[in-house]
């Protein structure tokens, strides 16, 4: 034998699991010489011919190349009687003895020694070859649904999961005919993969993996070697625990009986909802799962198989990475029935920063890679979480190329599923929830009145409308909106009370304009993450916006969605009713050439234009004030929307007034016609009002146009009035306020503006 850390190390198989194999073995410090036999077109070392299962052809490799260990991937290498044949010439080999094998290659063996044990399985009966009626008899007096396998190696094909009774009989007719039977009870749950190392008496569980063996999407379709696995998968029960209940009561059987189990001991387990069930025992790597299992063992493979092999596993620290590791398999054509092979493959030669790429089904055909079986190439994507590791594994696959190519794109689909314990695990609290609704009842209750039959907290909002009966012929106005990005501003700085002002003055105005009063309000919070405080704020700014309105609060909806809003971020909109008599309705006929526009204040942009206010402002820190701003820049942004409801009511009613427009987004530019008759325009004098210092800044950063300017923000008019020229002075002086009469009708020439800014 060569000294320790010069040993000849010869991995035995040819998949993706091999692959993962040599890469590790290639990275011992403990190998100077790695061989594989077959091996693949991927495969580092020296490549030999010999098939797996050629005992004597492996037995004159080793002694040829004097081989110091051997690792043996595939079951049916075992089941032939390799490491019994390697142990009498002195080669140590990693994997159980023929005999001990048969925990994998018959099912009917491993089911029984499992019951002997006492381990938690489904329940069975095995029946000799041509015994189709005794297994029928049995089937039916189960009563139950059932899954049948033959009891020896089929290749992960031997196994058939029925979907009706029909299937099942066939099912088992065909089983009967091939060999031994072992008809299992079906169970039903997520299954995950527990392996371990173990050296006869010691057994080390590696982390939860989990395979994904359907071919179709969504564990649908056909029975394959593999699509794709992931680990550490999250189960509910301790790695231990199950390593107690399933692995060692194996090894201790075996050391009883003096015949060590050393290798690889693979627990195929099904959590059910009455707890996990051992489906098979494998007696080797399970693949692909392998291929993430090393991505993740930090220990080196080398290291491990000598210790396993020589019974000083206790002195091995294994130790894995804290990272997370996915493999996805790509499949050549018409796989897994008649795999198409050699076609030419592209894209494999450099495996990237977090990746890995194994071969499984390739060869190299006069200097060219082709595919050569079923499972072409996988590739193991490892980050800090699952997900980077996911991302990492997918990118990469999306580089590989070759003819009729497939994969699975929902590997580790069930993930995120598991690791959700409640609700709130998947960033939704229902308590805080409800907490909201508690806080937000005082403020709420404030707008409500005697008409109120049903409020807050119930299905829906119910108002006792019957004082419509004095109206002549009550007419309802609606009104839905949203304030723009104002609320980014507000999530920002934490002052988000203004905003539940200005969504209901926002929607005052829109009823006003039509001459209708405000009869209820109902609103719509959504954000990515409820905060009880911060919803009871801006519901309070909602309910003091709707008291002075005399309007009701009738109800609302708050949303919590995580993953639709960024984090922090929220969004308030509302539908406001209010109701105005036929007659009193706005605009009223008449509105021609000469009558004059009379401008009311705003007090801040409102709601409109604060995408561009970001824009602009976007490095300025929000508490500096410069001129000719008075107040910190925030405080002139965050300004509620004011409502014109209380200051107009003295003459909403007076047929001088002829139409009221709301200045919202567009400002005045778009929102004037919106009352005009066809063929009027108006002039606008934009001196003729004192533009508030806000937009006077603004005005003086920007090169937008005029225009453009007028046409984002209301520039300090934020209601305008349309009365006859000979009436304007009457209706300024019954606002209580100070109003500027801001243009003049005209009419609108061929092709001119409606609205022209002088
Ligand atoms: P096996 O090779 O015995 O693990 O069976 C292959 C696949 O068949 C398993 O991964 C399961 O998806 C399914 N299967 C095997 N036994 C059962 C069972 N008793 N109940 C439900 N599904 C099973
Ligand atoms: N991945 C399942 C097996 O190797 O048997």
């Amino acid at each position: 034998m060569s000294t320790p850390n010069q040993l000849t190390v010869l991995i035995l198989g040819s998949g993706g699991r091999e692959h993962a194999m040599a890469h590790r073995v290639q990275q011992s410090l403990l190998c100077s010489r790695l061989l594989v036999t077959p091996g693949n077109g991927g495969m580092p070392g020296e490549h030999f011919r010999v098939a797996v299962d050629d005992v004597p052809g492996i037995v004159s490799l080793c002694q040829e190349e004097k081989v110091d260990l051997v690792l043996v991937g595939p079951e049916v290498a075992l089941a032939a009687g390799v490491v019994d044949a390697l142990s009498t010439i002195g080669v140590k080999a990693f994997g159980p003895t023929k005999q001990l094998a048969e925990i994998e290659s018959s099912k009917v063996y491993s089911r029984e020694l499992a019951a002997q044990l006492g381990i938690p399985g489904p329940r069975f009966a095995s029946f000799d070859k041509g015994a189709h009626q005794l297994a029928m008899a049995w089937w039916k007096q189960l009563d139950a649904p059932i899954v049948v396998k033959q009891s020896g190696l089929a290749g992960g094909k031997g196994v058939v999961v029925p979907d009706n009774a029909a299937e099942t009989e066939a099912a088992i007719f065909d089983a009967c005919a091939v060999g031994q039977v072992v008809l299992e009870e079906m169970l039903e749950g997520p299954e995950c993969s527990l392996m371990a190392l173990c050296d006869g008496v010691t057994a080390v569980p590696l982390p939860i993996a989990q395979d994904h063996k359907r071919i179709g999407e969504g564990d649908l379709g056909a029975n394959t070697g593999g699509m794709g696995a992931y680990a550490p998968v999250s189960v509910p029960y301790a790695l231990d625990e199950l390593s107690a209940t399933f692995i060692q009561p194996v090894i201790d059987h075996f050391a009883r009986l003096g015949t060590p189990y050393k290798g690889v001991l693979y627990a195929g387990l099904m959590l059910t909802k009455e707890g996990p069930r051992l489906l098979e025992y494998n007696c080797r790597f399970g693949d692909p799962e392998a291929q993430v299992l090393l991505s993740l063992i930090s220990t080196d493979l080398v290291e491990i198989a000598l210790a396993c092999v020589s019974g000083t596993l206790e002195s091995v620290r294994v130790q894995t990475k804290p990272i997370s590791a996915v493999a996805v398999v790509m499949t050549a054509a018409q796989y897994p029935l008649t795999p198409h092979i050699g076609d030419q493959i592209l894209g494999v030669d450099d495996a990237g920063l977090y990746t890995n790429i194994f071969h499984g089904g390739t060869q190299k055909e006069n200097g060219i890679l082709v595919t050569s079986a079923g499972r072409v190439v996988t590739v193991v994507g490892v980050g800090p979480d699952l997900s980077t590791a996911r991302r990492h594994a997918y990118a990469r696959v999306d580089g590989i190329s070759f003819a009729g190519s497939y994969y699975r794109r929902d590997i580790a689909w069930r993930a995120p599923a598991t690791s959700l314990t409640s609700y709130s695990s998947a960033g939704v609290n229902i308590d805080e929830g409800n907490r909201t609704v508690e806080l937000l009842k005082e403020s709420v209750a404030t707008t409500s009145n005697d008409n109120v039959l049903r409020g807050i907290g119930s299905f829906g909002g119910a108002l006792n409308v019957s004082f419509l009966k004095e109206f002549e012929e009550p007419v309802l106005v609606a009104s839905t909106d949203g304030v723009g990005t104002k609320v980014e501003l507000a999530a920002r700085t934490g002052r988000v009370r203004g905003t539940g002002m200005d969504i209901v003055n926002h929607c005052i105005n829109d009823v006003l304009v039509q001459g209708a009063r405000p009869l209820f309000f109902l609103d719509y919070l959504a954000s990515s993450h409820i905060n009880a405080e911060m919803v009871a704020e801006v519901v309070s700014g909602m309910s003091e916006a709707c008291a002075a309105g005399d309007c009701v609060l009738l109800g609302g909806e708050t949303a919590e969605m995580p993953g639709v809003y960024a984090p922090g971020a929220f969004d308030i909109a509302g539908t406001l009713v209010g109701v105005v008599d036929k007659k009193d309705l706005l605009p009223r006929p008449g509105i021609v050439k000469g009558d004059l526009l009379i401008g009311i204040a705003s007090n801040g942009p409102h709601t409109n234009g604060y995408s561009l206010l970001r824009k602009i402002l976007e490095w300025l820190p929000l508490d500096v004030a410069p001129p000719p701003l008075t107040r910190p820049l925030i405080d002139a942004l965050l300004e509620p929307h004011r409502s014109y409801l209380n200051i107009l009511t003295p003459i909403l009613k007076d047929p001088r007034l002829k139409a009221l427009v709301h200045i919202t987004g567009g400002g005045l530019v778009e929102n004037l016609p919106r009352v005009f008759p066809e063929g009027i325009s108006a002039a606008v004098d934009i001196s003729s009002w004192p533009k508030p210092p806000l937009f006077e800044f603004v005005e003086s950063l920007v090169s937008l146009g005029v225009d453009e300017l007028y046409r984002t923000l209301n520039m300090g008019i934020g209601m305008v009035l349309v009365v006859a020229p000979e009436n304007a002075q009457h209706i300024q002086s019954l606002i209580a306020e100070e109003t500027w009469v801001i243009g003049v009708l005209d009419t609108q020439g061929p092709g001119s503006p409606q609205v022209v800014l002088r």
